[in-house]
């Protein structure tokens, strides 16, 4: 749990704000709320105070607000400041270094991280001065988000609107975590695929997609580019990755090529479908007087391991779901797919692997000595563990 100062600042997308307190708070963080005499006209201190579950600061100078906790303090308190909107206004004075009023005053006075998501209105983000002020403010390692294109409240066109709450969210979270995985690109492949067998039946898994989302969130959360290729599942996609929807084994097949260019490290956690129906049937398949009906099914490429095939300086790993011998078939399918390491999970047992939110692992390398048990825990749980591996990996 980290402690963010939310700095409010007085434009229309003060409204945002809420859904943003709201959002921090639900991922387990702290947060404060000071707010800027303009914001207070768009949207209302008890609001805020109520959301985050702590008083409101709008004034430097307030006796009764000043014995609660000082400006100072607030200051030091902060692990992260965020300053969403960042007005025009509020980005000229921080870069001025001005401290006329409570947010501009703990902003001079914190030695926290500060990252600010402006949003005004298109000219006012093109004028030469508002320019150079947020170039000062990223000189002083100040960090920015957006602002987004788009319809405007003012009715222009264009760049100004902050970005939602959500993409703040995860670049808050990047700035309180060492970004151990900065550098890396990570392409992860989650939940079944679908393989139709005519157009209302398909051939498909009890894969719920929690695994790999799990992982998505984990290694966005350590900071690195993360893309998601996911099959039919109804999981929300998790904050800061970019997902890619799939259906089938043959279209996972191709969004894994499409990216995997610009991957560094690629885990294949989908349950794919090892057979589709041989032949596309346009028409429903009609129950016949036989007792009994065949399905011709033919092999779908192996993914994983034609990627292992051709995966130079990455790190790839694949996942294996067995029934038994665990170890000895995970050892096995580690050689044959090619892969650096395999995740082997007994999907036997009903407490953990397919649609459940637990898991137990072992985590399979090349010899006995690069193996590790990970013992039963939540799927956000086994991520970490299994990233913590996969960095060790990138590191020798
Ligand atoms: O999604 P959840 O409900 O959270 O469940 C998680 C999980 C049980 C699905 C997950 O932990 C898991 O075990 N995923 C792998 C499932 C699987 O298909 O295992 P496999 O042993 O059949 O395949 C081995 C590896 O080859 C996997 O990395 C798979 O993605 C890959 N593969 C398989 C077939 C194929 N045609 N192409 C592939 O790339």
């Amino acid at each position: 749990m980290s402690r963010v100062l939310l700095g409010v600042s007085g434009g229309i997308a003060a409204y945002k704000a809420c859904e943003l307190v709201r959002l921090l708070t639900r991922r387990g963080h702290e947060v404060r709320v000071m707010m800027t005499a303009g914001a207070v006209e768009f949207v209302t201190p008890l609001t805020l105070q109520t959301l985050s579950g702590h008083p409101v600061r709008s004034e430097l100078f307030a006796p009764g607000e000043e014995s609660q906790i000082s400006h100072i303090e607030l200051a030091d308190w902060a692990d992260v400041v965020v300053l969403a909107p960042a007005t025009a206004n509020l980005i000229a004075s921080l870069a001025q270094g001005l401290a006329n009023d409570l947010v501009t005053t703990v902003c001079l006075a914190t030695r926290a991280a500060v990252l600010v998501a402006p949003a005004m209105n298109v000219n006012m983000l093109q004028h030469p001065a508002t320019q150079a002020n947020l170039a000062t403010l990223q000189e002083r390692g100040v960090q920015r988000i957006g602002p987004d294109r788009g319809d405007l409240a003012c009715g222009w066109t264009g760049e100004g609107r902050m970005v939602d709450p959500e993409v703040i969210v995860a670049a808050t979270e990047r700035l309180m975590r060492p970004a151990v995985l900065a550098e890396e690109a990570v392409l992860i492949t989650a939940g079944p695929t679908e393989e139709p067998l005519d157009p209302v039946r398909v051939l498909s898994n009890r894969s719920s997609g929690k695994m790999g989302f799990a992982l998505a969130d984990e290694a966005a959360k350590r900071g690195a580019e993360v893309i998601l290729i996911a099959g039919p599942v109804s999981l929300p996609t998790p904050i800061g990755v970019r997902r890619i929807d799939v259906r089938t084994a043959e279209e996972m097949r191709s969004a894994v090529f499409a990216e995997f260019e610009h991957a560094t490290v690629v885990i294949k956690t989908a349950a794919v479908a090892d057979y589709r129906a041989a032949d596309t049937v346009d028409q429903k398949i009609k129950r016949e007087s036989a007792d009994t009906l065949e399905i011709k099914l033919v092999r779908n490429p192996d993914i994983l391991r034609e990627i292992s095939a051709a995966k130079g300086e990455r790190t790839v790993v694949g996942f294996a779901a067995e029934t038994e011998n665990v170890l000895a078939n995970a050892r096995d399918k580690l050689k044959r797919k090619g892969c650096d390491l395999i995740v082997v999970n007994d999907v036997s047992r009903a407490d953990i692997g397919f649609d459940v939110d637990q898991n137990e692992v072992t985590i399979v390398g090349p010899t006995a000595e690069e193996t590790t048990r990970v013992p039963l825990s939540s799927k956000v749980e086994i991520a970490a563990a299994i990233l913590d591996r996969i960095i060790q990996v990138r590191k020798t």
